[in-house]
């Protein structure tokens, strides 16, 4: 497909986009938002696709959703038509997706970081709630989903204030899981992500989907949900595989089944 506001590159298993409006910082437009979900859902249906980055520029991941378009709406325009509601198509990619932040996460920026399943973090990476500066809040689970990262003291300090945490906050903080030199970001979470594509297809999804569930139940239900997952995973060939494979003293070949 011919996309114009993002790249799209596969780096063996690993399907590498990178947002590519440098002109506006990467701010998320619609057209932005229509050619990520078809990227990610090609790539979710893609057998030799493993596992993908999500990456902007060194100045900026996103520097949030495009003003410049939101500007003129109204209330009916945006609840009429569930304006970003087409986000929750990201966070359905069954396949796991990696943050790789430089420079600007702000307002849907960070949140579409958020989204992912973990950020990597270069060490100029800036993140930020600020819509409240523009009498407005967020509106892509920014509130819910820095809330259940960094705790309610830094999210709720965040999205009052518009105060931008920097990379080591950030780390030291749960928001994201390491920070990488700049030069080195894409190259480190491309080769992290080809660690995840190496893993038998069916535990990549399922770890995925039981730690998405730890947000999303009471302890008790998610333990039991990890629990019927990892039974359910004793039903599949690579599970024989990999076992038998540990016990040869040689690397696993998974079907996928
Ligand atoms: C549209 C944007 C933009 C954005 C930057 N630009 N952010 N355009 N939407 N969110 C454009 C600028 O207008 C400018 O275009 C060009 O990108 C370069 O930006 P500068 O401001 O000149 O760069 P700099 O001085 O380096 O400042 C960088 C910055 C600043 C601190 C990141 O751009 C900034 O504060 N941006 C807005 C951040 C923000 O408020 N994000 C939240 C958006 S609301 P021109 O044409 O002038 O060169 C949001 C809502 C989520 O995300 C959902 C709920 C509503």
């Amino acid at each position: 497909p011919d996309y114009q506001t993002i790249l799209v590159e596969q780096r063996g298993p690993v399907t590498l986009i990178t947002l590519n409006r440098p002109q506006a910082l990467n701010a998320l437009n619609s057209q932005v938002l229509a050619e990520l979900i078809a990227a990610l859902e090609a790539f979710d249906a893609e057998d030799t696709q493993g596992c993908a980055v999500l990456t902007g520029s060194e100045k900026a991941f996103a520097a949030g959703a495009d003003i410049k378009e939101m500007q003129a709406m109204g209330f009916a325009e945006m609840y009429g038509t569930n304006h970003f509601g087409g986000y929750d198509r990201i966070t359905a990619t069954r396949k796991p997706i990696v943050a790789a932040v430089a420079g600007y996460a702000l307002g849907g920026g960070c949140e579409l970081a958020m989204m992912c399943d973990f950020i990597l973090a270069a060490d100029n990476a800036k993140f930020g709630q600020p819509e409240i500066k523009l009498a407005v809040s967020p509106g892509m689970g920014g509130s819910q989903r820095l809330a259940r990262a960094v705790g309610k003291a830094k999210a709720m300090e965040m999205c009052l204030t518009g105060r931008m945490m920097d990379a080591e906050e950030a780390e030291r903080s749960g928001l994201v899981s390491r920070i990488v030199p700049l030069a080195d970001l894409v190259e480190e979470a491309v080769r992290t992500a080809t660690t995840i594509a190496g893993m038998a297809p069916l535990a990549v999804k399922a770890n995925k989907e039981m730690v998405d569930a730890a947000y999303e139940t009471t302890l008790a239900q998610g333990i039991r949900f990890e629990r019927r997952l990892f039974h359910g995973l004793f039903g599949t060939e690579d599970q024989k595989e990999g076992m038998a494979a540990f016990v040869e003293k040689r690397p696993g070949k998974w079907t996928g089944k």
